[in-house]
């Protein structure tokens, strides 16, 4: 599959696309032009995985409220030749640095320019890209007032442009719709057969272990809260849909999430700032049908 994320995320599904393959509606190929839908769409392993693997997929919509994320899709949907070549001048700009030090500097000037946010979608885009592929772990962090604050990476030559990936991810998003903001608008688009897959920030293990600070705000059990009950709203509007989350022991999910199936599928992760934390993880995968 030559199609895949463009963008390091974390949270990326990639590890778990077989199981949730095999949890999809039994007879989801032989659904008619079904309407695919990723409300939290991040990195979108599970979006290219399914409209390669999925034919009947004959249109696709996307979401995320990360404004600089929608922005990349757009860019890359409608703008990939402009976006090669300016990503193969950042790289060249990058190798051409011989200490870490000067490397450091330059890396500091492009977050300083990402964060003027004043920039047209392919400057935007391209810096999007450098930053992710040179900041500490490809982290996404933004600080209470917006701005992006990770520090540096330290990678000598990491693969900022990939023409392949751009190309093949350009023309899959040719029959998708892409949408920013808050995932409750997404219903409206919902049409004939259709399809969600909630991959929303997950709620923390623990009071310290886990990440989801994308956003300025955090993503609360109050919010987790809400999401079920638009999850609710869409079985009352007969679609089907599929969620991931954490598998947090004390009950909350199973309680939340009571009238619906969940599953346990083991995960690896891979971005874990604690290299002993990065082992095979239980998540959760809930749905409103018997598959
Ligand atoms: C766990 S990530 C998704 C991972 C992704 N599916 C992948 O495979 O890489 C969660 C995403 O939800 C987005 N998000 C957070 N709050 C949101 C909201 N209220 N509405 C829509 N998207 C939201 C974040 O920007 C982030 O990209």
């Amino acid at each position: 599959m030559k199609a895949k994320p463009f963008v390091k995320w974390v949270g990326g599904k990639t590890q778990l696309i077989d199981q949730l393959e095999a949890l999809l509606p039994a007879d989801f190929d032989q659904w008619e032009n079904v309407t695919y839908i990723e409300p939290f769409v991040g990195g979108g392993a599970m979006l290219f995985y399914m409209l390669q693997t999925h034919p009947n997929i004959t249109r696709a919509v996307i979401n995320d409220i990360n404004e600089d994320l929608t922005t990349c899709y757009r860019v890359v949907r409608d703008h990939p030749t402009e976006l090669v070549a300016s990503l193969q001048q950042i790289q060249a700009e990058y190798y051409a640095i011989h200490t870490e030090k000067d490397k450091r500097a330059y890396y500091m000037q492009r977050r300083a320019e990402f964060n003027l946010k004043n920039l047209d979608p392919v400057r935007n885009t391209t810096l999007f890209f450098f930053l992710n592929r040179t900041c500490f772990n490809g982290l996404y962090r933004v600080n209470k007032s917006g701005a992006f604050n990770v520090p540096f990476g330290r990678y000598e030559t990491p693969t900022i442009c990939d023409p392949t990936t751009i190309y093949a991810d350009s023309e899959l998003l040719q029959r998708v719709e892409i949408m920013t903001g808050d995932y409750q608008e997404t219903l409206a688009m919902a049409h004939g057969r259709t399809l969600f897959y909630f991959d929303p920030p997950y709620r923390p293990l623990n009071a310290t272990s886990s990440f989801n600070d994308y956003t300025k705000e955090t993503f609360n059990d109050l919010a987790q809260t809400r999401l079920r009950d638009f999850c609710n709203r869409i079985t009352e509007a007969g679609h089907h849909f599929m969620l991931s989350n954490s598998d947090c022991k004390d009950g909350f999910f199973d309680d939340l999430y009571l009238q619906y199936i969940i599953e346990r599928v083991l995960a690896s992760r891979s971005v874990n700032a604690n290299p002993a934390k990065r082992g095979k993880l239980t998540e959760l995968l809930v749905r409103n049908y018997a598959s």
